[in-house]
C-alpha cells in the first residue's frame, strides 16, 4: 500500500487481515467492496466471517498457551449483537458476556453453551434472576443485595445458581492517565468511578453470607475495567492487584479457592481507534490559547482569519496512531501475571479455569463501514474548507462517538492514489456529524465509496435514528460469498413505535 494515501490506511495494513487490495479496489476476503456497496447500497455494514474465526482462535489458543486450566473466550454481546455473528461464534464453542435480560434472550437463541455465559449488570429483577437460574447461566453479582434474591429464587426452582463476583480493586500503581477521559484523570479514578463492580468493602462479609446459602455457589472471581490504556503495562498492573484482592478474599473466606476466575475485556482492537479523534495535548493548548486566539482579533478580518485556519490545521493534524500490542502479547501478560502473582497470595491455579471478554478485541477489525460520497462542498472564505459528505451518519456510527474514535478509512477505488488535499469527512444529519475530522484524502468526486475501518465493535449496536434516517443493513462476507443477515431499516419501522391518540386525528373543533 503506498505511504501517503492516507497514514491510517498505511496504518492499516497488518498480518491477519481480512482486508486487502486487489484489481485497485478494497476487498473483504473475496468480494470487492465496490460490487458490495452497488449491490446492497450504502450505507452498508460489512462483517468477515474469517476474521470472526481467525480471532476466536487466536484468543483461545494464546490463552491456553499460558494456562495450566481450562480458558473460555466470552466475546462481549454489547459490541455486536447480531445473531448471525452470534451463532458464527456459538457454533465455535464461544461462551458470551451478556449485560441484559434481552441480550440474554437473543444469545440463547443462538445454541450458546449456558455453562459459558457470564450476566452481568447492576439491579437485576427477579424476573431476570429467575431466567438465569433457570438457563444454568453464571450470575455475576453487581449489587450488595442481589445475593439473597438468588437464594430466593434459586431456592423456589429447588436449583443451585452458580454466581461470581464482579470486584473493583484500588488500582493506585495504575497512574497513567486513562484514555476514557479527555481530561487528564489517572486510570486508578477512572475505574473507580465507574458504577460497575461491588466495592471492596462489602466482600468479606457479603462471601461469608453466600457461603452459608443452601442454593448459591460461589465459582469465582470477575473483574472488568473497560479500555483505559493499550499496553501491556496496564495489563500487568491490574492482573497484580486482582490477584492480590483474590488472596485476600481466599483468607477472609477460609481458605476458598476459586474455581474460575473472568478478565472481563478491554483490550484494544488491532487499529485500535478509541479516543484518536482529539489528542489530549489539543486540548491543552486550545484551552491555554484560547485567551490569545480571540486577542489576534485585533489584526483586522483578514488576518485573524488567515491565522486561524493554520492554528487549525495544526489542532487537527493527526499522527498514525501507535499499533496496540498483540493478543499473543497480551495473553503471555495476564497468563505470566497471574501464574506468579496468584500461588503468591495463597491461590492454587491448576484447573481454575480462565475466562476472558473482549468485545473490540473480537469484533473490531470484522467490519467495515461503506458510505457514498454526496458532494464535495469547498469554501476559501473566511477560512478555506473542504468537506466530503457522506450518505452515512455518526449516528450510526454512535459508539465510535461516545469514545471519540478516529476510525481509519480508505477510498475504496485505487486506496492508493495519494492524498492532495485535507477535508472533513462528514454525515449527513444536521449536527457537524463529523465522521472524520481534517483527513488526508486524495482526489474524490460524488459517487465515490469511503470504507471506514475497524467499524466491528459497538457502531451497529448503538446506531440510532437521529433526523429519521433508517438504519444501514448489514452484510456478513465468507469468501467469495456475500449475505444480508439485517436488513436495512424502512421509513415504516422508523415510526412504528409512534402512536397519535384518536382525539388527534380528528379534526381541531375550530376547523369543523
Ligand atoms: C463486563 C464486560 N465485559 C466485557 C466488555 C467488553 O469490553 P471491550 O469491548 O472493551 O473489550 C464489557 C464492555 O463494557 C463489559 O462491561
Amino acid at each position: 500500500m503506498g505511504q501517503d494515501s492516507s497514514p491510517h490506511w498505511a496504518a492499516a495494513m497488518r498480518d491477519f487481515d481480512c482486508l486487502s487490495v486487489r484489481n485497485g479496489e478494497l476487498h473483504i476476503e473475496g468480494v470487492s467492496t465496490v460490487e458490495l456497496a452497488q449491490r446492497y447500497g450504502t450505507p452498508l455494514f460489512v462483517f468477515s466471517e474469517w476474521q470472526l474465526a481467525e480471532n476466536l482462535r487466536r484468543f483461545h489458543e494464546a490463552f491456553a498457551a499460558g494456562w495450566p486450566g481450562p480458558v473460555d473466550v466470552l466475546p462481549a454481546m454489547k459490541a455486536n449483537t447480531m445473531l448471525a455473528i452470534r451463532r458464527l461464534l456459538s457454533r465455535q464453542g464461544a461462551g458470551a458476556d451478556i449485560y441484559s435480560p434481552e441480550e440474554l434472550a437473543g444469545v440463547l437463541r443462538t445454541g450458546v453453551d449456558p455453562e459459558r455465559v457470564s450476566v452481568n449488570g447492576g439491579g437485576k429483577s427477579k424476573t431476570h434472576l429467575r431466567n438465569c437460574v433457570e438457563a444454568g447461566v453464571r450470575i455475576t453479582v453487581e449489587d450488595v443485595d442481589e445475593i439473597e434474591l438468588i437464594q430466593e429464587v434459586a431456592a423456589e426452582l429447588s436449583a443451585t445458581a452458580k454466581i461470581r463476583f464482579r470486584v473493583k480493586p484500588a488500582l493506585p500503581n495504575l497512574w497513567r492517565r486513562t484514555d476514557f477521559s479527555q481530561l487528564s484523570v489517572p486510570i486508578d479514578l477512572g475505574i473507580q468511578v465507574y458504577k460497575s463492580g461491588l466495592p471492596p468493602e462489602y466482600l468479606p462479609e457479603m462471601g461469608r453470607r453466600v457461603l452459608a446459602m443452601p442454593n448459591v455457589e460461589l465459582v469465582g472471581i470477575h473483574f472488568h475495567a473497560g479500555r483505559h490504556h493499550p499496553s501491556l503495562w496496564y495489563w500487568e498492573g491490574m492482573m497484580v492487584r486482582l490477584a492480590r484482592l483474590i488472596g485476600e478474599l481466599s483468607r477472609e473466606w477460609g481458605r476458598w479457592q476459586p474455581l474460575e476466575i473472568d478478565i472481563g475485556g478491554g483490550f484494544a482492537s488491532p487499529r485500535d481507534p478509541h479516543n484518536k479523534e482529539f489528542p489530549r495535548s489539543e486540548f491543552l493548548l486550545t484551552a491555554l490559547g484560547y485567551p490569545f486566539l480571540v486577542g489576534l482579533r485585533g489584526l483586522g478580518d483578514r488576518a485573524y482569519h488567515s491565522l486561524l485556519s493554520r492554528i487549525l490545521a495544526v489542532l487537527t493534524s493527526h499522527r498514525d496512531p501507535k499499533a496496540p500490542p498483540t493478543i499473543e502479547e497480551y495473553a503471555r501478560t495476564v497468563t505470566g501475571v497471574l501464574r506468579r502473582e496468584l500461588p503468591r497470595n495463597g491461590i492454587d491455579v491448576d484447573g481454575v479455569r480462565l475466562q476472558v471478554e473482549p468485545g473490540r478485541a473480537m469484533y473490531g477489525d470484522t467490519g467495515i463501514h461503506l458510505a457514498t460520497v454526496k458532494k464535495v462542498k469547498r469554501q476559501s472564505l473566511p477560512i478555506p474548507y473542504t468537506w466530503i459528505l457522506t450518505d452515512t451518519t455518526y449516528f450510526f456510527l454512535a459508539g465510535g462517538v461516545f469514545e471519540h474514535n478516529r476510525h481509519p478509512f480508505v477510498f475504496v477505488k485505487n486506496p492508493d492514489a495519494p492524498a492532495t488535499q485535507t477535508a472533513d469527512i462528514v454525515g449527513h444529519s444536521c449536527y457537524a456529524d463529523q465522521i472524520v475530522l481534517g483527513a488526508p484524502v486524495p482526489e474524490v468526486e460524488a459517487g465515490d465509496v469511503v470504507a471506514f475501518l475497524e467499524t466491528g465493535a459497538y457502531q451497529e449496536s448503538s446506531a440510532s435514528n437521529f433526523n429519521s434516517l433508517p438504519r444501514p443493513a448489514s452484510v456478513l462476507v465468507d469468501g467469495e460469498r456475500s449475505e444480508l443477515v439485517k436488513r436495512a431499516e424502512t421509513i415504516d419501522d422508523v415510526y412504528r413505535r409512534d402512536v397519535i391518540p384518536e382525539r388527534l386525528l380528528k379534526k381541531p373543533a375550530s376547523q369543523s
